[in-house]
Formats: C-alpha cells, structure tokens, sequence
C-alpha cells in the first residue's frame, strides 16, 4: 500500500464508522495570533474538544499537515521532520476509551495489515498529585485484544531497572503517556485541556535491542548515555511510535484538575511513520513518497543515498526542508525575515547548504518542489493552482541566499580570534582559537547562514565557533517564541475557546469585508494568504503584486464602512464543497477530503436571497467562525499600513474604532 493509498485507506475507515470528513486546515492558524504554525491534528479542534459544537457532528476524522519547527535541528536522522501528516479521529463527547482501541487495533492490523504480535503500547499509570487514576480500563481493553488474537500480552509496570521483561503493555507516567498541548500536567496553564493517553509502537526487530549495550562503555559515555535496557520508549530504533490515542477529558484549574463537561478521543498518528512500519523500514525517507525526490538528488550529485552516513544526513535535510517549504509557501509563509516566512528562509538556506554539502551546483529546491507537488497535487489541490508561485518563491529566495552568502562570509572572515581555553581532563588545559559565539549567532542570524556552513568557513582559518555561546542565543530565540505562545495561550483559555473576545470576533468580520472589497477593487486575484487577529487589530496578507494606490486604499475603507453603515447581516450554512464553490465562496481550504465546510455570508437580506455579488462588499466564505451578527457593531473601519510582507504579497495593518 503506497503512501497516498494509507491516508485513503484510514479516512475510509473512520469515515465508515460514521466520521464526517474534514478538510485539512491551514499550516497557518487563522486568526490565531498566539502560534505561529499548525502542529497537531487537534489543535484546530480545541473550541470543539473544549465543548462547542461542531457543525460537522461528533465524530471527525481527517489527515493533518503538521509544521514543527522546533523539530528542525533533529532533521537528519531517520525518523524526524519538520512537516508531518498527522492522521486524526475524534470523538466530541461520543465514543471512547473501547470503540477507540477496538477500531484503531483494527485499522492498523486489519486494514493496514501490521502484524499484531509486532505491536506494543503504553497506557497511564496514573499519579496521585494530580489526582489522575491510572488508566487500567484502556490496557485491560488492550489485552484482552490481544489475547483474541492468541498474543500473550502481560501488563507490566515499567522500571528502567527491569526493563521490558516478558511485557506487551506497559504503564509508564505523564512525561510519556499523557498529552495536552503544553505537555505534561505540571507545565499546563489554566484552562488547557488534556488527558492520558494511549500508544501503539512498532517493533523493528529484536536485532536492534541492547544496542548501546553492545558499543563501548567510552561511545555511551561520549553520547551522554547510560549503559540501558531497551524499552519501547529508548531511542535505540528498535521501536517506533504509530499512534496516539489522547482520552481528553480534563482540563486544568485553580487547585488541578477538573473533568472537562464531555469525555473526548484525540487520536494523532504520523503518516510517514505508519508508512515506515508497514514497509518494515526503519528509515522513513525510504518511504515511497521520497523515492522520486532521492533518485533527482541522486541524479544531480552523483552520490548514493545511503552509502554515507553524512551524506545520507544532508540527503534527508534536502528531503525534509523542501517538502516543508513547499507546503509552507503554498499556505501563504513566503520566505522573509519574519514570523512563518523566517522558517521557510531557513528550511530553503539550509537546504541549498546541504545541496551544496553534497556537489550540487545548480539550484535544486524548485525541481524537488515540482516532483513534491507532482505527487501531492492530487491531494492538496491548492499545491497545483500556485505552483508558479510556488516555483517562484523557491527561485528567489535561492538567489537571494547566493547574494547574502556573499555579505554574511565577508563578515564572517572579518571575525577575529579571541581565543580561549578548553578544559581537556582535570588538570589538562588546552588553548584554543575561536571566534566569539554572539557575533557568529548574529551572522547566521542576519543571513541566513547555517551554523555548519559558518563552522566549515572557520575551521578552514583554524578557528572554531564557542558553541556554548552560541547555543545560549538559539536558546534565546527559542525561549522568546515559548514565551510569546505560552503568554498567547494563557490569554486564550481565560474565555474558554481561541480568543473570542468581542473585538476579535468583530475584527473576524472585518476581515471577511476587508477580503471582500480588496477583491472589488483590485480584481479577483487577490486571494487570502494569512490573518492573524488580535484584540487591538486586524493583520490580513494578500496575493498582488504591487503597492496599493492611495485612492485604492481609501476606496477599500468606503467599501468596508459602506457595509458596516448598512448594518449586513451575517448567517452561516453548512455545505459540500461543490455547493459552497457553486455559490461563489471564497476560502482557504484544502477541498480534497473536506466533504462539508461552513460558510458564512455578509450582505443585506435581499443580496443574500439573490446572491448578488455585484452589490458592495457582499462576501461568501468559508470559514469555521465565530463572527457578529450584524456589520454594525464593528464601528469605523481604518487601514493603518499597507506594505509589502514577501515577494508577491502584501499586508493590510487595520483597526475598527
Ligand atoms: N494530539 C495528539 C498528538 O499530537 C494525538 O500526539
């Protein structure tokens, strides 16, 4: 069963276990200021999960583009990658903990054909701190499906001490099995959901177990290891986690934990990975979906992936990166300098850097885009309809870094020595020549450049960078993005959904005018490419290609305030995709799988009963909501800025008042 087939294969499945179909979200959260990128099936849900209704019923299932950019230093070994699909069901207060591990046993072993006896999982063990039971109802379910399939499944407590002894299920604590958005219980803030979960893992082959045990004490001592039993959750790759089953029905308060009003099912499970399991391959990009993309860097470097182990290393950072920027473009994060666009920057900088590693002269990113789309076009639709742009994008942004790595490397050879002192053994010192951390992180920084091509420019004059400098600036960085979502999330879950504060939802509606009458004053190309909403202001990212004229503005700002005077009214209907097109909707939904989506629509009643797009700013959008009832509420609707955001698209800074 090839990669396209699997996905097929498990949305048929829950979609014949009554699961209406979703269409696969944006990469970028719309109207979400507070996360930058969508990286998890649920994260779209939470309104839902935390007790609204969701128009498509109560049982959902879809497949997932996940972006996670903190993954991005991993890329390199054979299971990590930035962009993943998540495959998810959910249950909204329906079923759970037995249909769940009845259907998802036989999806994978029924279905996708797994071996049972291959599979292990994980439940709860529960902790009395947070007054959470352990989960013995999900590992008793567990067993006794396994015992119908003849496997002895002992349940055992985990200790590394024992290791996995004679076990099939295993009870290991919160930092494994339990999931909430901000991990384990203690780092959840108030009002974020979660629960404990239970997880299924591919046994490559028992070859692999006690690996470390095998090298010398000195490489595990190197490695930062302890001499350990393998157990399902060591990352030895013996084992590989498939699939996740979150029984959410807690949320966080005051003094702990409360049960949220309905008991939910999230279930997460990486396609690639389920892919890998089922061709029995530890290496993830051996999976039928990269073969083509291997075979043209193959072609264009002359060397062999797989044949070293560095060169396989950059392969995969090829693979990984341009997939993801693919995906990220297309969803509106052209590269840039800031917010999305910044990652795409470095997933294509470091990309050509290790197109580079491995002697590839010519520019490579907009080939392997093509193949990607190629293969993915049938599924994500919208990957066909911007391909130019798409191309385009990759292009620029190749000549752009061949022009920034001529500064940055200028800078970087002005670095000067400062030297240093490294501590061999106790009493043994050595000096050393380095260049100073802060400045090398700014360079990279400022250019783009990664860190292992400014290590090898150095290491050619002798000079090393004093990696602990740098790596407290990546720090940093790294904190400065936590802190902005975990503050963003805490702002969040004060009113019990994604920030519904009144003035965001007003500035919801804002946006679908603001979208509406771009549309009539620039003409029909204009289409979304990002929004983002804060109590304060509206942000919307559009495609056109050249700054907007002053009449232009203003005649954008009497469209909007037109409709806002006339006091429209807004009213949503449900419908299949086909319809919703039929009916002229605007959106940014992936069609493929999404047989029904919400659409809402602004006008007065009559352009409404008669569709009558040619009146000022109607608009028709799909879109999830929430938004007011009547325009007249937004108040006066002003464009603070309009500016360029990335090559081909511009942004709308706007407040109503
Ligand atoms: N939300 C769960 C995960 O991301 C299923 O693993």
């Amino acid at each position: 069963m090839n990669f396209h087939a699997i996905r097929q294969a498990y949305i048929d499945f829950f979609a014949k276990k009554g699961h209406a179909i979703l269409p696969a979200a944006s990469l970028i959260p719309e109207n979400d200021p507070t996360t930058l990128f969508t990286s998890s099936g649920m994260q779209p849900l939470i309104p839902y999960l935390l007790g609204a209704p969701h128009p498509q019923g109560t049982r959902l299932v879809d497949s997932q583009k996940c972006f996670r950019s903190q993954d991005i230093e991993e890329v390199g070994d054979n299971r990590h990658t930035t962009f993943f699909e998540m495959l998810g069901n959910w249950s909204l207060g329906g079923y759970f903990k037995e249909e769940q591990i009845h259907w998802v046993f036989e999806l994978v072993t029924g279905v996708l054909g797994l071996d049972p006896a291959r599979l292990y999982v994980t439940c709860f063990r529960g902790n009395e701190d947070f007054g959470i039971p352990r989960d013995e109802v999900s590992a008793k379910l567990w067993q006794k499906i396994f015992a119908d399939k003849h496997i002895d499944a002992p349940i055992i407590d985990f200790s590394e001490r024992d290791g996995m002894g004679n076990g099939h299920i295993f009870y290991y604590d919160e930092t494994k099995n339990w999931w909430s958005r901000s991990g384990v219980p203690s780092a959840m803030p108030e009002g974020e959901p979660g629960g404990p979960d239970t997880e299924m893992f591919w046994d490559f082959g028992v070859h692999f177990h006690n690996k470390w045990a095998e090298e010398s004490p000195v490489a595990l001592v190197r490695a930062g290891r302890k001499k350990q039993k393998c157990h399902v959750n060591c990352d030895c790759g013996r084992f590989m986690e498939i699939g996740n089953s979150v029984f959410m029905e807690y949320v966080k308060n005051k003094d702990g934990f409360e049960k949220l009003k309905q008991h939910n099912v999230d279930f997460g499970g990486g396609l690639e990975r389920l892919a890998a399991a089922i061709e029995d391959c530890q290496d993830i990009f051996r999976i039928d979906i990269f073969a083509p993309l291997i075979k043209h860097i193959e072609n264009l470097s002359g060397k062999q992936y797989g044949a070293d182990q560095n060169e396989s290393r950059s392969f995969r950072m090829i693979l990984d990166h341009a997939r993801a920027a693919t995906f990220l473009i297309a969803d509106g994060a052209t590269p840039s300098n800031k917010d999305q666009g910044y990652f795409t920057r470095r997933l294509l900088r470091r990309a050509v850097f290790h197109a580079q590693k491995l002697g590839i002269a010519s520019r490579c990113c907009g080939d392997l885009a093509e193949l990607i789309i190629d293969s993915y076009g049938g599924v994500y639709p919208q990957l066909k309809e911007r391909k130019e742009s798409i191309l385009e994008a990759m292009n620029q942004e190749e000549i752009k870094f061949g022009k920034a790595l001529k500064l940055g490397l200028k800078e970087l050879d002005n670095l000067e020595n400062v030297g240093g002192i490294e501590k061999v053994s106790d009493g043994l010192l050595k000096t050393i020549n380095r260049v100073d951390g802060v400045k090398a992180f700014f360079i990279h920084q400022s250019f783009g450049i990664p860190l292992e091509m400014i290590q090898e420019r150095l290491s050619a004059r002798g000079l090393l960078v004093d990696e602990a400098e740098f790596n407290n600036q990546v720090e940093a960085e790294k904190k400065k993005h936590q802190d902005i979502s975990r503050a963003g999330a805490e702002k969040k879950f004060k009113g019990g959904l994604a920030d519904h504060s009144d003035m965001s939802i007003k500035y919801h509606t804002a946006t679908h005018l603001l979208h509406a009458a771009l549309r009539k004053v620039l003409g029909e190309s204009v289409e979304q490419r990002g929004s983002n909403i804060t109590p304060e202001r509206l942000r919307f990212d559009f495609s056109f290609s050249r700054k907007m004229t002053p009449e232009e503005i203003k005649a954008t700002e009497d469209l909007v305030n037109g409709s806002i005077k006339r006091n429209y009214s807004v009213s949503w209907q449900i419908m299949t995709v086909d319809e919703a097109k039929n009916k002229k909707a605007i959106g940014l939904f992936e069609e493929k799988y999404g047989e029904k989506v919400k659409v809402y629509t602004v006008g007065d009643t009559e352009q409404v009963a008669k569709a009558d797009f040619s009146a000022p700013t109607f608009s028709r959008e799909f879109c999830g909501g929430p938004h007011v009832e009547f325009t007249g509420v937004i108040g006066h609707f002003k464009i603070l800025k309009e500016e360029a955001c990335s090559a081909g698209i511009r942004r709308i800074k706007a407040i109503a008042t």
